[in-house]
């Protein structure tokens, strides 16, 4: 799916537990400004509704398990964290909406720049109408 992928994240694993160490620019490919967590979410609730217009993030959930939709004008998926080994990339101009939180699940996120209002897209016709163009004009740099 556009600008989405799952990572699996190297994990240190002993008799004594397991680590998981998540570098800037080397798991992550940019640099981290700002971590957010989102947890004590009802299982009833969705919540995202929303696209970035710059803004890349690694979604991992620490505990528990969440659904996250991705989806362009073009193409849709879900995709179930339920495993804090395994991060979610999702990059500019991708809708999502994340539901099914399991109780007590905590979701963390890695984003690339601080929070900022004006970059998100909240309105889904508004959001289409520009990935519409925002899509075909990286096909046309792509040809
Ligand atoms: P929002 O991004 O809309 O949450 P979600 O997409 O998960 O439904 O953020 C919810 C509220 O928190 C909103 O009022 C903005 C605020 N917020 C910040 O102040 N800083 C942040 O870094 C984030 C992600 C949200």
């Amino acid at each position: 799916m556009y600008n989405t992928y799952i990572y699996r994240f190297s994990m240190h694993s002993d008799e004594y537990g397991k680590l998981i160490a998540v570098e800037d620019n080397k798991v992550v490919p940019f640099l981290i400004k700002r971590i957010y967590y989102i947890f004590d979410v009802g299982n009833e609730i969705r919540r995202g509704f929303h696209s970035h217009i710059d803004l890349r993030q690694m979604l991992i959930c620490l505990h528990g398990s969440v659904k996250i939709l991705t989806k362009t004008p073009y193409e849709e998926a879900i995709v179930e964290l339920n495993d804090p080994s395994k991060g979610l990339y999702i990059g500019p101009m991708v809708w999502r909406e994340m539901f099914d939180f399991s109780t007590g699940a905590v979701l963390l996120v890695l984003a690339s720049e601080y929070y900022d209002e004006s970059d998100y897209i909240r309105n889904y016709q508004e959001y289409a109408s520009l990935a519409k163009d925002f899509l075909k004009q990286k096909e046309g740099e792509n040809k």
